[in-house]
C-alpha cells in the first residue's frame, strides 16, 4: 500500500527521502516519486516500479543547503500504476502526496474542469492540489486555502502539500490514514505514513489523530484538531531500536497485527467498493468466462479462509465451489474439468504444495487466480490472475490479519462473482457493501474483551483438549481457532462442526474437556446452542463466544451486537485470536516463533 515521506532540513534531501520509502517499501507499492522545493523551485521525478527506478530518474539531482521535500510510494487505486498518476501531483506551484481516497473527488473534480483547471492523471488525489490552488486565488495566506481544501475533502486521507511561495514549508492532514510527524537535535521536521520511516531519524514523534492538519516550517510547526482548535504539541519519545519500535509498544507482532486489523482491512477494501459494485481492478472481466465451478486449494490458515469461502461463493453466486488441501490434492490425480476457475489461496504465494497445485491446474489447461499478500511472490507471477490482500508484512508466525484479508476478499469475489452471474439483486449487493465498509470497526479490538481474556486464559491451560465448534462459516473459524491456539500454546486443540460432536467426539467430555463454542445470533443459533448443550449435559467446560446469554456457559465472552452473521464472523475472529494468544503468554511460550513452525514452507 502506499507510503507517504516529508523532509525540512539542511541534509541532501533526495536520499532522504529516498531512505525513508524505502522503509516503507515492505507494504508494496507500483511507482515512486519525490518533489523537492528549493529556492521557490521545484524539482519532480515519477518512476513506475521499484524504486532503483526513481533513484536513476534523479540521478544528476543534488541539493545542498536548505529544502524541503515529500515523497511517495504508490499502490494503485484510482487509475493505472503509470508515471503521470504517481505522486506527487502538481498544480502550477504546487505539489502534493496523499494516501487514502478522496471519495467526493468526482464532485470537486467536476467543479473545478467547470472552471478551466486540466487534469494530468486519472488519480482522485490531484483535486487536492488544484482545489488548494483554487482558493489560493482568494485566500490571504497558502494556510488559510489549505485549510479550506482540507474542510472539503470526504473520505480517507493522509496528506502533504507544498507551495512555491513558502519554501520552508510544508502542510499536513490526516483523517482515516495514518501519518507521524517527527523531529530531532539537529531542527530536522520529518513525517511518516509509518514510524518505519522515521527510526533512527527523529528522536520523538507525534502520532497525528483523525481530523489533525497544520503546518510545519523550518522554526516552528503548528497543529490544529478538526473543530479548528489549536493543539498542544505533545511529542512521545521514538524508540532507536527498529524491532522494538515495529512492534509499536505491543508485546509481540502477533498482537500488534491483530489490534491493526482495523487498518489493514481498510487498506484491503480500499478502492474496492463502489455503491453497488465490488470492482478489483486487476481481474481482466473476462476472467469468468465460461466458468460453472470454482475449486479453491490452499494449506493451513489460508486453507481455512478458502473453506469460508465456499458457503459464501455458492450462498451468494450459486456456483458449485469445493476446496482442498493442497498437498492432498497433488497427489491425488484429479479430475479437473476445463469450466473450472483453479483458485489459489496463500499468504506468502511461496507455499510448496500450493505453488505446485497451481502448476497442475496451469497444466490442466485451467484458469487460474491467486489471492496473496505478496506482490511478485511465484504464486502471482505463474497464475492469470491476482489479487493482492494488502495485509502488510506479517511477522507472526501464527497467522491473523492475513487472514482477515483473505475472507474479506473472498467475501468481496462472492459479491463480484454474484453480479456476474447476476444472482444477487443491486441492492442486496449494495447491503453486502455496506456490510463490508463496516469491517475496520467490527475488528477493532475492544478493551473490556480484551481484558476479560487475558483474565480467563488461567483457566484454561491444562486439561485434556479443546474443542472448537461452530456451524456454515463458524466451522472454518472453529478450526483456525483451533489451529491458533495449537500453533502457540502447544495444547491439543481441535475444530469441530457443532453438529459432529455426537458422532464419536462427545464421547471425551468431562470437566477436563474445553469447548469454546461458536453461537452467532444470526447463522443456526439455536442449532448450535442445542449442540453445545448436549456437551454441557455432560459436564464438559464450556466458554461460550456469542452477543446473547447462555446459562449452560462456565465463562462467556459477550460480543457485540452485529446486523449480519459475517460481522459477528470476524468479531469472532478477533477474540479467538486474542484467547489464543493469552493461553501461550501465560504459559511462557515464544509467540511470535513457536517452536516447530516456519512463516513460509517452501518444502513439501
Ligand atoms: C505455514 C504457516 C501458516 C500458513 C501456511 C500456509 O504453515 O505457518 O501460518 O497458513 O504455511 O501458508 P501460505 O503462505 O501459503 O498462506
Amino acid at each position: 500500500m502506499c507510503g507517504i515521506v516529508g523532509y525540512i532540513g539542511t541534509k541532501p534531501v533526495k536520499q532522504i527521502l529516498i531512505d525513508g520509502l524505502r522503509e516503507l517499501e515492505y507494504r508494496g507499492y507500483d511507482s515512486a516519486g519525490i518533489a523537492v522545493l528549493q529556492n521557490h523551485q521545484f524539482s519532480l521525478f515519477k518512476a513506475v516500479g521499484k524504486l532503483i527506478n526513481l533513484e536513476e530518474k534523479s540521478q544528476k539531482f543534488e541539493s545542498t543547503g536548505f529544502s524541503v521535500g515529500i515523497g511517495h510510494t504508490r499502490w494503485a487505486t484510482h487509475g493505472k500504476p503509470t508515471e503521470l498518476n504517481a505522486h506527487p501531483h502538481i498544480g502550477s506551484a504546487s505539489s502534493v502526496v496523499h494516501n487514502g481516497i478522496i471519495e467526493n473527488y468526482q464532485e470537486l473534480k467536476n467543479m473545478l474542469t467547470s472552471k478551466g483547471v486540466q487534469f494530468l492523471s486519472q488519480t482522485d488525489t490531484e483535486v487536492i492540489v488544484h482545489l488548494f490552488e483554487y482558493h489560493l486565488k482568494t485566500a490571504n495566506t497558502p494556510f488559510e486555502a489549505f485549510t479550506k481544501t482540507v474542510g472539503e475533502l470526504d473520505g480517507a486521507y493522509a496528506v502533504l502539500l507544498i507551495n512555491a511561495q513558502v519554501d520552508d514549508t510544508i502542510f499536513f492532514a490526516k483523517h482515516g490514514s495514518p501519518m507521524i510527524l517527527g523531529r530531532n537535535h539537529e531542527n530536522e521536521t520529518f513525517f511518516g505514513s509509518s514510524d518505519a520511516a522515521l527510526i533512527g531519524k527523529c528522536h520523538e514523534v507525534i502520532y497525528l489523530e483523525d481530523g489533525h492538519y497544520g503546518v510545519a516550517t523550518k522554526d516552528s510547526i503548528t497543529l490544529y484538531d478538526g473543530q479548528n482548535n489549536p493543539v498542544n504539541l505533545q511529542f512521545t519519545p521514538l524508540s532507536e531500536n527498529k524491532l522494538s519500535a515495529q512492534k509499536e509498544g505491543f508485546r509481540f507482532f502477533m498482537e500488534k497485527e491483530i489490534y491493526e486489523q482495523g487498518t489493514v482491512l481498510a487498506d484491503t477494501l480500499m478502492g474496492r467498493l463502489r455503491d453497488e459494485t465490488v470492482y478489483f481492478e486487476e481481474l481482466d472481466p473476462t476472467l469468468f468466462d465460461g466458468i460453472n465451478e470454482i475449486k479453491l486449494c490452499a494449506c493451513g490458515t489460508s486453507y481455512h479462509a478458502a473453506m469460508v469461502a465456499t458457503y459464501l461463493f455458492e450462498r451468494h453466486a450459486r456456483i458449485r465451489t469445493s476446496v482442498e488441501i493442497a498437498s492432498e490434492f497433488r497427489y491425488r490425480e484429479p479430475l479437473l474439468a476445463p469450466d473450472t476457475l483453479f483458485v489459489v489461496i496463500s499468504q506468502s504465494g511461496e507455499t510448496a504444495d500450493t505453488l505446485e497445485s497451481l502448476k497442475m491446474a496451469k497444466k490442466a489447461g485451467l484458469k487460474t487466480l491467486v489471492i496473496c499478500n505478496v506482490d511478485n511472490s511465484s504464486m502471482v507471477r505463474l497464475a492469470d490472475a491476482s489479487i493482492l490482500t494488502r495485509a502488510g508484512i506479517e511477522k507472526g508466525v501464527a497467522s491473523t490479519k492475513a487472514f482477515a484479508t483473505q475472507v474479506t476478499v473472498l467475501w468481496m469475489l462472492s459479491l463480484t462473482l454474484a453480479s456476474e452471474r447476476k444472482i444477487l439483486q443491486a441492492n442486496e449487493i449494495a447491503h453486502q457493501i455496506k456490510l463490508l465498509r463496516t469491517l475496520p470497526s467490527v475488528v477493532a479490538v475492544d478493551n473490556g474483551i480484551h481484558e476479560q481474556l487475558r483474565r480467563l486464559s488461567k483457566r484454561y491451560l491444562h486439561g485434556h483438549g479443546f474443542f472448537f465448534i461452530g456451524r456454515d462459516v463458524f466451522f472454518p473459524l472453529a478450526l483456525e481457532g483451533a489451529l491458533k491456539l495449537k500453533e502457540i500454546s502447544y495444547l491439543h486443540a481441535e475444530g469441530y462442526p457443532s453438529g459432529e460432536m455426537k458422532h464419536g467426539p462427545i464421547a471425551l467430555a468431562d470437566p477436563e474437556l474445553f469447548t469454546i463454542a461458536l453461537l452467532p445470533q444470526h447463522k443456526l443459533y439455536d442449532k448450535t446452542k442445542s449442540n453445545v448443550e448436549e456437551l454441557s449435559a455432560r459436564d464438559s467446560t464450556i466458554c461460550s463466544i456469542s452477543p446473547l446469554d447462555f446459562d449452560k456457559a462456565d465463562d462467556h465472552i459477550r460480543t457485540h451486537y452485529h446486523e449480519d452473521y459475517m460481522l459477528e464472523f470476524f468479531e469472532m475472529m478477533v477474540v479467538l485470536q486474542l484467547l489464543s494468544m493469552e493461553i501461550a503468554v501465560r504459559l511462557g511460550n515464544d509467540v511470535d516463533m513457536p517452536r516447530n513452525l516456519a512463516k513460509s514452507v517452501t518444502v513439501e
